[in-house]
């Protein structure tokens, strides 16, 4: 499973509404979204701040602030988020209240120009229009700055985790993380690099279930196409020995690409 984008690229252009309708999905399970979703591993992040300036960073499509969360951490930065979804953004203020949050989509950000150090979007870049976001991207971008998209994914590396994932996903595309993908351009920004880091995501069957169940395409879903999704997906975390009783890790890469603004 490739939360979300690798689901959302196999629909077609014709499920366009489909997919806007994927991307406004997330608000109306916010708590469970922040509750179950998993954060980014540190090195992902410092890897997406190369040359080690902090400053101002915008986590953009912020979400309830699992990645606004992870970048305060870090230390020695100003975290500010801008969401769509007023769900989504009324999560994070009540989770993270001293951060500065706006509605506002990455194609029409409300922050001055040059006004920002970094701009990070964890697990949404594959929701934008990318090429009006990067040129929006750039204008609030200082020279030099840096903008990194980050996305968890499941490990199938791991066999009982390939069959997992075969089980929820319904694409075949790992979206840009996929390394035979070409990376975005833009002539606003030096060209883009990508690196993967190891991460995990600990985990009950039941947590487990509780996490896909936040995924647009199961958000989106009618009912009984949810509930049957999910039925199959606790009866094959029943019946695998690595997921069957307690708490275990689930495998996870975050996929990084980063670029610097010209
Ligand atoms: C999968 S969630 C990721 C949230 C958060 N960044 C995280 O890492 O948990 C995707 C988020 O992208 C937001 N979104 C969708 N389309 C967007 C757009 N065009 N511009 C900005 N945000 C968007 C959604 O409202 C949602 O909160």
């Amino acid at each position: 499973m490739n939360y979300d984008q690798d689901v959302t690229e196999s629909i077609p252009d014709s499920a366009a509404e489909l997919r806007a309708a994927r991307s406004r999905s997330f608000g109306a399970e916010a708590a469970a979204y922040a509750e179950h979703r998993p954060d980014y591993p540190v090195a992902a992040l410092e890897w997406g701040l190369p040359g080690g300036g902090r400053g101002r960073i915008l986590d953009l499509a912020a979400g309830t602030g699992k990645l606004t969360g992870n970048l305060l951490s870090l230390g020695g930065v100003t975290v500010i988020a801008v969401e769509p979804d007023d769900g989504m953004r009324a999560e994070l203020s009540r989770r993270l209240p001293a951060v500065e949050a706006y509605p506002g989509t990455a194609e029409r950000i409300p922050l001055p120009d040059n006004s920002v150090d970094a701009v990070f979007a964890g697990q949404a870049f594959h929701w934008f229009d990318v090429s009006s976001a990067l040129t929006e991207i750039a204008r609030i971008l200082r020279p030099g700055g840096t903008v990194a998209a980050l996305w968890n994914h499941d490990d199938e590396s791991v066999p009982w985790v390939a069959a997992f994932s075969a089980l929820v996903r319904t694409g075949v595309s790992r979206g840009w993380a996929d390394a035979s993908r070409p990376l975005p351009e833009h002539p606003g920004f030096h060209p883009f690099d990508r690196a993967r880091f190891p991460h995990a995501h600990r985990r009950t069957a039941e947590t487990l279930t509780a996490t896909v169940a936040t995924h647009s395409r199961f958000l989106v879903a009618t009912g009984a196409e949810r509930a049957a999704a999910l039925a199959k997906v606790r009866e094959f975390l029943r019946d695998t020995p690595e997921t069957a009783d307690g708490e275990f890790e689930l495998p996870l890469v975050t996929t990084v690409i980063r670029a610097e603004r010209r």
